[in-house]
Parts: C-alpha cells; structure tokens; sequence
C-alpha cells in the first residue's frame, strides 16, 4: 500500500496501457470499491453502482461501445463502469435504518430524514435525479482514482463510451441506471505524459 499522499495524488497521470497479464484479485477489487464507496453522496444516498468488467467475454462485449479507448480495455485488469442509479431513493429506509442500527441516530431523527429525502427525490425531475447521481458517482470515480494508486494501481477515466447502449448491453435497466463513467484500473505499463493544468488565477474569482 502507498500511503505517500502527495504521490498518490499529484503523480497520477491517465495511464492507457497496463500490464494486461495481470488480474487483480477479487478480494482486492472488492476493497478498491469499499475504499471508494467512503466518497461523499447527496444525503448518503449513494447512488454508484458498478459493474466490474474482467473477463473475455466482457472485454469483448465492450470493446465496439468504447471507441477510441481499445487500448484501456484491452490491457487494463478491469473496466469498471460506473452507473448512476436513479432509483436509488429505494434504499433510503436500509440506509438510515442501518444508520440507527450503528447507533448514529435515533429512529425518530431517521424518520425525519426519510420523509425528507423520499418526498424530494420521488418528485424531482428525470434531468435533476440524472444531475444528482452524476455529481455523486463522479466523486466516487475520482476516489476510485486515488484508491486504486494507495493500491499501486494506475487507472484511466473513460468518457468516450456508447453511453445510450451500454446499460441494455450489460443486462441494466438503461431508464435506471445512466452511465456515468468508466475507469480503466490496472498495473501501469507505459510512462504517462505529463498533463498541463490552468493557473489557478485563470479558473478563479474572488468575490
Ligand atoms: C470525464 C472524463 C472523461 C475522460 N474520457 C477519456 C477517454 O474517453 N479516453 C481517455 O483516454 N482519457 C479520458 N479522460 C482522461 C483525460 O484525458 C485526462 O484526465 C486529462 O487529459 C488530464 O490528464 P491526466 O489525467 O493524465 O492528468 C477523461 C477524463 C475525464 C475526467
């Protein structure tokens, strides 16, 4: 583990090519997605869901819906793409009741939360509930990112994707569950170039 946090951060780089002999083990991919799934959600709804793709097979099934991105799919141990699950309303009672169980709240203030979070979520708009479970999966796609180097992982964020096809082609509800975000991870096999970055003065005002 690389507990270095200034390396973790300012030396990750989008890395394209990676180590494709190597798979990265079950019980580790599953501690890469709890490690990820301590980023922040909207009123912890946690609307992220994953789809893990390692295999052939699935390999295959992606390669025609990710464009330009061959190379990430081809060699990465996994393509893990991330959905927003617009439903995900459907677990606020699990969630705040476990929240209970933890001794985190009462069951009064749980239910406050409920009838809170239920009203405002089942009536929002389809482009709002989309906004929300975008921002929320976003975060925890970036915490994937940093997770996955703290792992000795590199990863590469993929936008370039079938967005309207790969639901339905992985078995999902594509009305449910939008794609947000794919991330190639893996062992790193090339040096990633370097990136430049704005000044912070040019993508700031101070009021
Ligand atoms: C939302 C998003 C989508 C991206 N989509 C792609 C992609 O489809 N293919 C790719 O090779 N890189 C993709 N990237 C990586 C960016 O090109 C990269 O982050 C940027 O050029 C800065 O380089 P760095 O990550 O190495 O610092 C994406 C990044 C983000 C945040």
């Amino acid at each position: 583990m690389n507990n270095d946090f200034k390396d973790i951060v300012f030396n990750r780089r989008s890395v394209r090519v990676f180590d494709e002999n190597y798979k990265i083990p079950r019980d580790e991919m599953l501690q890469i997605i709890k490690e990820t799934t301590e980023a922040p959600s909207s009123v912890n709804l946690q609307p992220w869901r994953f789809v893990v793709v390692e295999s052939q097979e699935g390999k295959d099934k992606l390669r025609p819906l990710i464009e330009f991105n061959i190379s990430q799919n081809d060699t990465s141990s996994a393509m893990i793409i991330i959905f927003g699950d617009m439903k995900c309303y459907e677990k606020t009672e699990e969630i705040y009741g476990r929240a209970v169980e933890k001794g985190l709240m009462t069951e009064e203030e749980k239910k406050k939360m409920v009838d809170l979070i239920m009203p405002a979520y089942t009536g929002a708009t389809r482009q709002k509930m989309n906004d929300i479970v975008k921002i929320d999966s976003s975060l925890a796609a970036m915490q994937m990112q940093l997770v996955a180097r703290a792992h000795g992982y590199e990863t590469c964020l993929i936008g370039g994707f079938e967005e309207d096809v790969i639901a339905e082609e992985f078995g999902l509800d594509k009305e449910r569950y939008v794609p947000v975000t794919i991330v190639a991870i893996g062992k790193g096999n090339e040096d990633a170039s370097d990136s430049v970055r704005l000044e912070p003065e040019e993508v700031t005002r101070f009021e």
